[in-house]
């Protein structure tokens, strides 16, 4: 903690009070930070300050500044997502907020944080007042820390879907039956930079409701979007129609097959997106992640002719940054390919990154031509 990393663990513990609730922090020293605290989660203590002082306010303050970074971006696109606190890396610890043209979605991770609700969104809708709020406390994790697993409005009439402008397009969010609070955001600004390439053929593997496919059918002939949920490749064909695009056309696959099958018959495309699920859910998975990894941008690196485009993802924290680029590296030297790294990219501006917590650093995003 005197690295500013804001977590202690159950058996790190020494004493703590029995319920949970907002706490100052304590060593032989004096007080160490001000945090969260549940005695009964794995992650018992999560800090949101380093000094010593009322937590409350100091906790509330933090998610004022965490909306004031968000505002003029709000005010520039008021149709679009973004997200507008990020937990750890806004020194909110626990706490999700993703903005849909008007609508939020909120997650709440913590014991400690629930009661707080209403005081939370005092400091929103002064902020930045949203026309309606959706609890999303749907999350696994939720029942680590004795909380309820619930999607349930908090104010305001919660549409079941609403239209998102990203750029030239607009996408469509089911804020209920969505994966994550509806949409993928951190990917907003990869997605927008894909507009800059053009071809005859793309291929957007996990497309989720066709996020990259949108904005590579301007430019492409053709463009094919594979998930494994019917339900997101619906929306993608709903998406595709109401930004009047006639070229996406829909799989519904297991993207490993898939590739598989495509490398068999010797299909091309000249751009592959390659935005997998967190295969790597903790570190214990992480060689086997790392397989799975190699095995779809290996495959993918096949597809592609001389000049063909690799957009490739991984969202996964335990797969770091350096392990990423070996495992793109490896594919390339087994696919007997020559690659060249056009551009490193990351999660949006909206999800910060802090220095002191390594957990906030998870997506890598590389652009990747097959010379
Ligand atoms: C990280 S999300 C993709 C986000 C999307 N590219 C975007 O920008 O909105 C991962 C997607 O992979 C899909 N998925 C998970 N496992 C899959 C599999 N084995 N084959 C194909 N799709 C899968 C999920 O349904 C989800 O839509």
């Amino acid at each position: 903690m005197l690295a500013r990393h804001p977590w202690v663990y159950k058996s790190d513990v020494l004493n703590g009070p029995q319920t949970p609730g907002l706490y100052p922090v304590q060593s032989s020293k004096g007080v160490l930070a001000l945090a969260l605290y549940n005695p009964d989660s794995e992650i018992t203590v999560r800090a949101f300050g380093f000094a010593a002082g009322e937590p409350l306010p100091v906790l509330l303050e933090n998610l004022r500044k965490a909306l004031w970074r968000r505002k003029a971006a709000i005010q520039a696109n008021p149709q679009g997502g973004y997200r507008l606190v990020h937990a750890e890396g806004d020194l909110v610890p626990a706490l999700v907020l993703d903005y849909y043209a008007g609508h939020g979605v909120l997650q709440v991770g913590s014991a400690a944080l629930e009661p707080l609700t209403g005081a939370l969104l005092e400091v929103i809708q002064a902020e930045i007042p949203l026309q309606s709020l959706l609890a999303k406390n749907d999350q696994k994790s939720r029942g680590l820390e004795g909380l309820a697993l619930e999607v349930k409005p908090l104010y305001g009439q919660v549409p079941q879907t609403v239209y998102v402008q990203e750029g030239d397009i607009r996408y469509r969010v089911d804020l209920r039956e969505g994966q994550k609070t509806g949409a993928f955001i951190d990917q907003r600004d990869n997605r927008m930079r894909l507009r800059e390439f053009r071809g005859k053929t793309a291929l957007d593997v996990f497309s989720y409701h066709g996020s990259f496919a949108l904005h590579l059918a301007p430019n492409f002939e053709r463009v094919i979007a594979v998930d494994s949920s019917a339900a997101a490749l619906e929306r993608a064909t709903q998406n595709a129609s109401s930004n009047k695009f006639s070229d996406i056309q829909t799989q519904e696959a297991n993207a490993f097959e898939f590739l598989r099958a495509e490398e068999k018959r010797r299909a091309q495309y000249d751009l592959i997106v390659l935005d997998p699920p967190a295969l790597a859910k903790n570190k214990r998975d992480l060689e086997k992640a790392y397989a799975a990894y190699k095995e779809l941008n290996l495959r993918a690196m096949k597809l592609l002719p001389v000049g063909g485009i690799l957009a490739t993802a991984s969202c996964s924290h335990h797969l770091s940054e350096s392990l990423f680029y070996q495992m793109l590296y490896e594919a390339a030297a087994d696919a007997h390919r020559t690659v060249h790294i056009i551009e490193k990219r990351t999660q949006g501006w909206d999800h910060p990154v802090l220095l002191n917590v390594p957990e906030t650093y998870y997506l890598k995003f590389a652009l990747l031509e097959v010379m």
